[in-house]
């Protein structure tokens, strides 16, 4: 057993300055890897490749290509093999629900259900959207987010995903992808990676270094990997001067060798740029398909057909891709998930039109393409938990909160009230009237209805016969101040949006330009505590907002952010004013008090030369969030992980073990090298075989597999670097093995174990979180590596248990290209926050 571990690692160790290449990043210049199966793959991909050893050529490659943009019902659709009664994929967004159609549900955001730290709540949600998406007859769920991650405070898409934090991010991703693949459907962990801004999304040339990247960015993709994850979308960003799309470095050698995934690339949105290469660079699928100029409309379609007929791009890297893809369907669509639903909706046309074309582009082939099939289920109660826990109560003087039918009662403000024209007046939601309870963008769902604060604060008004004003404007701020002087509590609401650069509104191209309010909310919640001591103020916002001033505000007596709740927004919100929920939400991220704070900058303009792509070096490497904060002594207005309570929570006798002794060995995780790449089925290379049969009618402007002839004279071939399409046995990496990394990361080394008592009066529910310094200058002060979530009545105790692993105590070592333990000292610490520390001890050495 020694002596094979140790021929292990010289045999390893004599790889690695090959698999490293020279200078650049590494892994460049090799083979794609090819699916191996292994760790709850086997089963799938035994299927997968029965299923692909009977495809010809072009019935593979219409498996890769989307059929283009808008041809089909789904955002993406790729091509079918009739001839085995198999349809094409259809891929629908986004991350918090069905998008582009009706009966579905709109659910809280990630970062609602990230502030709910839940794991719980996380894995019904995925479970709950997955049902959603399987009711409507879709393969791929187009989420979770983990990127953006949320370098910087202003990024659009934030809300998308879960937490600047990766490990809470990471955990995010884990539930989320198992509950949407628990019901049949694929999920898709994107944008990966880098893309943490929306300006300059399409050209910026990110600069890294690779421990940040691995401690920070790539790790919730691990932990969406080691889920088993079933697709992931590159995305549009460029990273060390290649496009994600055709990086080797991130998808050859990051996610499909060290982080084993088993699943397949499919391409944002536009976001593949050429052909081979992008084939090479371990892309599976392309989205959405058509676009590209040349001989094809596309960069696949008829133009991979020719690659691999020329030999460009070998066989074996092409039934990789198929491998890949049909793996992830038979993953999911197992049990009880083996028959496949028909898609019953078109993404295309309103959603309560019932007939239209089926091909949409075409405009032909009229039929009815929406079923309305409702697939909300019971999802809306679930969908009010969540916006209830997710809420952060973030001041609550003198025990303000919860209300006990209050004589009198002032709502105000644009955020409170119903939208103008419906929830869903604005396509993608490209407005900002009314209140907010999801961004803008592709990740947007349509509401089945939404209920406004407005809506659920009155008919709880009119049960404790609490007289109500309501005032709509936020300009009026007269009738603002009028209207807080005479109520027993002013209830003031304010919001800020962001959403995708595709849109802008009110001059924010996605980004936010600006950490303060919208619409005026700074001033109409100053006019409304201005005129009442008892000022309530409630945010619906994508982010962290400026509010040190009404922290500081002697007249605020509580602030609440109810983040993007979805469409049961007021009645959560009513569930925390009122006391029915205790609230558990600890905010996802730092508040700081100037967009400064927070250290790493959104890059609004491209500094000069115009003519170079702009370039982002994240040079302030793993320091983002609270880590910066620490970092630069700055104290943030409410830290990351803070939320108050209705009632008091205590810590007490910490006590910190190791498991074994001596701690279990670290070796390579799945041994040295690969077997060869498979190949499946013979490839017919007369030219008929390839062509559009005669007499088939082509769907205009479908992207089909055919070539348009004998090999195209007017593309040159072009030969690709032997080492890029060579399938002989390649070489494991040592931090690899399985999805999520080598298995020997996920070996608990710790075990902490203390105690939490509630010393209120209420029930409530606690969020203990853990903080462990790894040790040494390159560290930031605490990384959160536990956290659980506790019910307890008044005066109940219960002991809490956190695990450490491997990975969670480890740095990366760029140049072993490992997790390394480095040999500094390490603390652990519990806490209420990442600031309000509790207990604490210093971490046992490793025997
Ligand atoms: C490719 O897919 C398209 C669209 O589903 C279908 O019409 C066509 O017949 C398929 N081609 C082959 C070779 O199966
Ligand atoms: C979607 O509608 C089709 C056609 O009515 C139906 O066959 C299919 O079962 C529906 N899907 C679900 C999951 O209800
Ligand atoms: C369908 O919705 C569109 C807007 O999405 C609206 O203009 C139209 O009036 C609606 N039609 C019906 C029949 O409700
Ligand atoms: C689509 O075709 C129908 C008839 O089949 C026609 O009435 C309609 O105007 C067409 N729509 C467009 C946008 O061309
Ligand atoms: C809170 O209550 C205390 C004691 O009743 C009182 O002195 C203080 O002014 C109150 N604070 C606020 C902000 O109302
Ligand atoms: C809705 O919002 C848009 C932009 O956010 C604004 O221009 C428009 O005036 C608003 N409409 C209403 C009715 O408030
Ligand atoms: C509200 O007032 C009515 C009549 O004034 C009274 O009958 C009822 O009990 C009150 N309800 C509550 C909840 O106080
Ligand atoms: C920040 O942006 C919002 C939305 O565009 C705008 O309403 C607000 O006035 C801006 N704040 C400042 C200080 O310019
Ligand atoms: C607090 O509210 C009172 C009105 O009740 C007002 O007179 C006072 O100026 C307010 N305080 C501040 C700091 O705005
Ligand atoms: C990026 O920043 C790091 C850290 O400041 C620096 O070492 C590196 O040279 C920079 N890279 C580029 C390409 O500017
Ligand atoms: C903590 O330990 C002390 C001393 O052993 C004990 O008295 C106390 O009850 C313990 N507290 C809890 C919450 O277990
Ligand atoms: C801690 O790890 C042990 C051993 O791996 C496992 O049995 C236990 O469930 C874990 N506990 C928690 C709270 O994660």
């Amino acid at each position: 057993m020694m002596l094979r571990l140790t021929t292990c690692i010289a045999a390893l160790s004599a790889l690695l300055p090959a698999i490293q290449a020279q200078g650049g990043p590494p892994g460049v210049g090799f083979p794609s890897p090819w699916g191996v199966g292994g760790h709850g793959w086997d089963e799938a991909y035994e299927k997968a490749r029965d299923f692909v050893g009977k495809l010809t050529l072009v019935e593979k490659v219409n498996l890769t290509t989307g059929t283009g943009w808008m041809t089909d019902r789904c955002i993406g659709m790729t091509g079918s093999v009739p001839r085995l009664g198999f349809r094409g994929f259809c891929l629908e967004d986004g991350p918090l629900g069905v998008r582009y159609t009706d009966g579905n549900s709109a659910f809280p955001a990630g970062i609602n259900v990230a502030a709910t730290w839940s794991r719980d709540l996380m894995r019904r949600r995925g479970v709950a959207m997955g049902e959603e998406f399987r009711g409507k007859g879709i393969d791929v769920q187009l989420g979770p987010v983990a990127g953006p991650l949320g370098r910087v405070p202003a990024g659009g898409r934030n809300w998308e995903g879960f937490s600047p934090d990766p490990y809470l991010t990471g955990v995010g991703m884990a539930e989320t992808v198992q509950g949407i693949q628990s019901a049949g459907v694929i999920a898709c962990a994107k944008h990966y990676i880098l893309n943490e801004q929306e300006h300059y999304r399409g050209s910026v040339d990110v600069t890294i270094d690779d421990r940040t990247m691995h401690e920070l960015y790539l790790w919730p993709f691990a932990d969406a990997v080691r889920a088993g994850v079933g697709s992931v979308m590159c995305s549009y960003n460029k990273i060390g001067g290649e496009y994600s799309c055709d990086n080797e470095w991130t998808t050859n050698y990051l996610l499909k060798n060290e982080l084993n995934f088993q699943g397949f690339v499919m391409s944002d949105w536009n976001a593949q740029h050429t052909d081979a290469r992008s084939a090479l660079a371990g892309l599976d699928m392309t989205m959405p398909g058509d676009g590209a100029r040349g001989y094809y409309t596309s960069f696949w379609g008829g133009s991979l057909t020719e690659l691999v007929l020329r030999g460009e791009v070998p066989q074996w890297r092409l039934d990789d891709m198929v491998v890949r893809i049909m793996a992830a369907y038979y993953k999911v669509n197992t049990g009880k998930f083996a028959t496949r639903p028909e898609i019953n909706f078109s993404a295309w046309m309103s959603p309560n039109q019932t007939v239209g074309p089926l091909y949409f582009k075409a405009n032909s082939t009229i039929t009815e393409v929406n079923k309305h099939v409702n697939v909300q289920a019971d999802h809306a109660e679930l969908i009010r938990e969540i916006g209830a826990k997710s809420i952060v109560l973030l001041k609550n003087v003198n025990q303000t909160l919860p209300l006990v039918k209050p004589g009198s009662i002032a709502v105000i403000g644009e955020d409170a009230q119903d939208i103008p024209g419906g929830p869903n007046a604005c396509e993608d939601r490209r407005c900002n009237n009314g209140t907010l309870a999801m961004g803008y963008g592709s990740a947007t769902a349509n509401f089945p209805y939404l209920i406004s604060p407005i809506m659920a604060i009155r008919k709880q008004a009119e049960a404790d016969n609490t007289s109500l004003v309501n005032i709509e404007s936020n300009w009026d701020l007269d009738a603002a101040r009028q209207a807080a002087s005479k109520a027993e509590v002013a209830l003031v609401f304010a919001n800020a949006n962001s959403g995708e650069g595709f849109i802008t509104i009110d001059g924010n191209n996605g980004d936010r330009n600006n950490l303060t309010l919208w619409n005026g909310g700074d001033d109409l919640i100053r006019a409304v505590a201005g005129a009442n001591p008892n000022t309530v103020v409630v945010l619906h916002t994508v982010g962290p907002v400026i509010l040190d001033y009404a922290k500081a505000h002697p007249n605020i007596t509580a602030i609440l952010w109810a983040g993007l709740p979805g469409q049961e927004s007021g009645s959560s919100l009513a569930d925390v004013l009122y006391g029915r929920v205790n609230p558990q939400g600890r905010s996802p991220f730092t508040w700081g008090r100037s967009a400064a704070d927070y250290g790493a900058q959104l890059m609004y303009k491209a500094p000069p030369p115009s003519s170079s792509p702009p370039a982002q070096n994240f040079s302030e490497g793993v320091f983002i969030d609270y880590r910066y904060f620490q970092r630069a002594h700055i104290g943030p207005v409410y830290e990351f992980g803070f939320g108050l309570s209705y009632t008091r929570f205590r810590y007490a006798n910490l006590t910190v073990e190791t498991t074994h002794e001596p701690p279990p060995p670290y070796g390579p995780g799945g041994g040295v090298m690969t077997p060869a790449a498979p190949t499946f089925g013979e490839i017919d290379k007369a030219a008929a075989a390839n062509m559009q049969p005669e007499g088939f009618r082509p769907v205009k402007p479908y992207v089909y597999p055919w070539i348009n002839g004998p090999l195209d004279p007017r593309r040159p071939n072009v030969s690709q670097p032997t080492t890029t399409t060579n399938g002989s046995a390649q070489p494991i990496l040592p931090a690899g093995g399985a999805p999520g990394g080598n298995p020997g990361l996920y070996d608990v080394l710790y075990t902490l174990n203390f105690f939490v008592t509630n010393e209120g009066k209420v029930a409530g529910t606690d969020i203990p979180q853990l903080y462990v310094q790894l040790g040494g200058d390159e560290n930031p002060w605490g990384v959160l590596r536990g956290f659980d979530e506790v019910s307890l009545e008044p005066g109940e105790t219960k002991p809490v248990t956190f695990n450490l692993t491997r990975r969670d105590v480890s740095n990366w070592d760029t140049e072993k290209q490992d997790w390394v333990i480095n040999g500094h000292e390490k603390f652990v610490f519990v806490g209420y926050s990442s600031t309000a520390i509790a207990l604490n001890s210093s971490l046992p050495a490793l025997k």
